[in-house]
């Protein structure tokens, strides 16, 4: 443990095995030759760093204004990218095509999780948000003011943010699966004024409501005035005549012409919640040109979308980052043609996704290992009876491939021969930083490998000296600006310092996550150093659901950790200390309190087991080693107990576990 609360995670074993003596890694000359991202961009970004990222800015967009300045850094760790300029993100993510002369080309193959489709063509989508924009200002909603959205994967939810885009209306995406209590935290915290949601959706076969969540939700107190109302499912939904609007009465009788104003370049685009390491969410904010700059660039270089031939479909959920710079901001900003899915992998069956490579002849596939290591599970027979010789680009984002999941992704999925880009990137940098390049790197199964053109990385020891040697373990920061990067969480600058600008001085950018270099120079990330978990690619606090457990009035105290899960990398495993007169536990008791998480936090959070124990392992300053329940959830010999309060405490959590108490 470092003095600054973190510890940096072992390199696991099995990353060492050097998969590149028996495969052919290198990119094949027929895919460098048309590959976007060629070598010379890295050159070209080291050459004249801020010239890049204006070449990059004026080509990739189109201005209402040009900038007069492409970085201030002046008023560091605040940054201000493409100063004076002004554009409007939803011109450049659909007029723009219109007027090119390409509103006929599909922007989405929409395929609903019971089979029903839709296409969209950038023409229709323009129209789509041109009404959604028209509505939300007759419902009040102007320049500056916020707006909730939750909503499942649909098209509308594309429409909304756009529309949101187009006014100067900061969007605040919620996913779909967090509860009502989540929701309303978010809400208040970015004081929406407007709330869009859907009856509800489909999942597994069936219908899941999702209004009831924001009825609750924007009960008593709130800033929200108006709830705007998707029809997806056509379920019965509580109705409250002076707040709820459906959709389809305002959005489809509205006009389909909306003038984009242009807004400036750092105007607030969007706020997205994470989980840190405290309880509460922070919610991260994004401005406009540099981060539409950074979203269109990287899906250009490193997915390799070409806009006239490639179908593309990111796998992600639009509540979550990935799902707005790769569904929305990134590919739209490009004139590609993207696939949306509603549903889950496995509806109606386990070749769910395969079905729709096939089907809409998809040539780029982005998606989460969680999801390729369950269709290893579910074995390869699945995907060999479907026609994947479409797909030409794979890409992983969310959490480390291991290179097993790596191989298997490549040889069954992509022929064997698609290169597969490792991403790394977070919520708070807004798009790609770490990735190969598809045509110019040698790949290395189970590394995100070296800094895009334009980004660049170092890994620090614990004093903040850079680490070089291979395999040395340390802490992933950035060292320069980059134009998606993260202004600020919303409300609170000081936390926003805190958090990522201090740990090694206000020079580096610390990205919470342990990495090393190999001896080729390729990075190694190696899990997350905070107190933050990663279960399914998903980011979940330990402090949040601690104190979803504690609000139960069964519970006395509570300590979470992420232990290793072979499926979804990390799971959510609780300790709890019950009060007195519920020591009488049973499986009821956490099944309630599993259950108890689900409604505050999401399903996603639901711990997949929780042992009831007597004592939690504390330092003498009170603070809960975690370190060692994690050996205990992994089932290791427990570690160092050195500091502990009380040493015999890990000796009793041992005996309870085995003797099933
Ligand atoms: C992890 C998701 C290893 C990392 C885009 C990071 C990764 C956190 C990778 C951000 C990757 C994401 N290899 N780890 N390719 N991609 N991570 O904000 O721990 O939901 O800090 O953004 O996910 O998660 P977030």
């Amino acid at each position: 443990m470092s003095p600054g609360g973190t510890t940096v995670p072992e390199s696991p074993e099995s990353q060492s095995t050097n998969h590149t003596e028996v495969l052919d890694l290198s990119p094949s000359p027929e895919f460098a030759a048309q590959a976007n991202g060629q070598a010379d961009l890295y050159d070209a970004a080291a050459a004249d760093f801020e010239g890049f990222w204006a070449d990059q800015a004026r080509q990739r967009l189109t201005w209402a204004k040009d900038f007069d300045q492409t970085l201030d850094w002046s008023g560091a760790p605040f940054a201000e990218w493409y100063v004076g300029g002004e554009l409007n993100a939803a011109y450049n993510c659909v007029d723009r095509h219109v007027e090119a002369g390409n509103g006929d080309r599909v922007a989405i193959h929409f395929e609903g999780e019971g089979g029903d489709s839709r296409t969209i063509t950038y023409a229709d989508l323009q129209r789509d948000v041109a009404k959604a924009a028209n509505a939300l200002e007759s419902l009040g909603v102007s320049k500056g003011d916020r707006v909730a959205i939750y909503l499942p994967m649909i098209p509308e939810a594309v429409a909304a943010m756009l529309a949101c885009a187009r006014i100067g209306a900061p969007h605040s995406v919620v996913f779909g699966g967090f509860s009502a209590d989540a929701l309303r935290t978010r809400i208040a915290d970015a004081e929406a004024k407007l709330v869009i949601t859907a009856d509800g959706q489909f999942r597994r076969g069936k219908t899941a409501p999702l209004k009831p969540a924001v009825d609750a939700a924007v009960e008593g107190e709130t800033t929200v005035e108006k709830v705007l109302v998707v029809q997806r499912t056509k379920d019965p939904v509580d109705w409250n005549d002076d707040r709820d609007v459906w959709w389809h009465d305002v959005v489809d009788s509205a006009s389909d012409q909306h003038e984009a104003v242009a807004h400036d370049s750092e105007h607030p685009l969007f706020i997205l919640y994470t989980s840190g390491t405290t309880g509460k969410p922070k919610g991260i904010f994004h401005t406009t040109a540099g981060y539409l700059t950074q979203a269109a660039y990287t899906n250009s270089v490193v997915h390799d979308v070409h806009p006239e031939t490639d179908v593309y479909w990111c796998t992600a959920d639009i509540g979550w980052v990935t799902g707005h710079s790769y569904i929305v901001y990134g590919p739209l900003a490009n004139g590609a043609t993207q696939v949306i899915y509603e549903g889950t992998p496995d509806t109606p069956h386990q070749g769910r996704w395969w079905e729709v490579i096939e089907k809409y002849k998809v040539s780029i596939l982005y998606t989460a290992p969680t999801a390729i290591r369950t269709f290893m599970k579910w074995g390869d027979d699945i995907p060999a009876k479907f026609d994947l010789s479409s797909l030409r680009v794979l890409g992983s984002v969310g959490e480390p491939i291991n290179p097993e999941a790596w191989l298997w992704y490549r040889k069954n999925i992509g022929g064997g021969h698609c290169p597969i880009v490792d991403t790394w990137w977070q919520t708070e940098t807004g798009g790609i930083m770490i990735s190969p390049l598809p045509g110019v790197t040698d790949l290395e199964p189970g590394s995100a490998q070296r800094p895009i053109p334009g980004i660049s990385a170092e890994i620090l020891d614990d004093e903040g000296n850079p680490l070089h040697d291979p395999e040395a373990v340390g802490y992933l920061v950035l060292t320069k600006p980059w134009p998606g990067m993260l202004r600020g969480i919303w409300g609170d600058e000081e936390r926003y310092k805190e958090t990522y600008w201090s740990r090694f001085g206000p020079k580096y950018y610390f990205a919470g996550d342990g990495a090393k270099f190999d001896e080729k120079g390729n990075i190694w990330l190696l899990g997350r150093v905070d107190d933050v978990m990663n279960v399914s690619g998903h980011r979940l606090s330990t402090a949040e659901i601690e104190s979803a457990l504690v609000s139960h009035p069964s519970v006395a105290e509570a300590a979470v950790v992420g232990a290793t899960d072979e499926t979804t990398g990390q799971a959510v495993v609780a300790f709890v200390i019950l009060r007195g007169g519920h020591e009488d536990h049973g499986d009821e008791t956490v099944q309630e309190l599993r259950n108890h998480v689900a409604k505050e936090i999401g399903p996603i959070a639901k711990p997949r087991s929780i042992m009831v124990v007597s004592e939690l392992p504390k330092t003498r300053s009170g603070k809960i080693m975690r370190r060692l329940l994690r050996d205990v959830a992994e089932n290791r010999e427990v570690g160092d107990v050195t500091t502990l309060a009380d040493s015999s405490v890990m000796g009793l959590i041992k005996e309870g576990m085995s003797s099933g108490k």
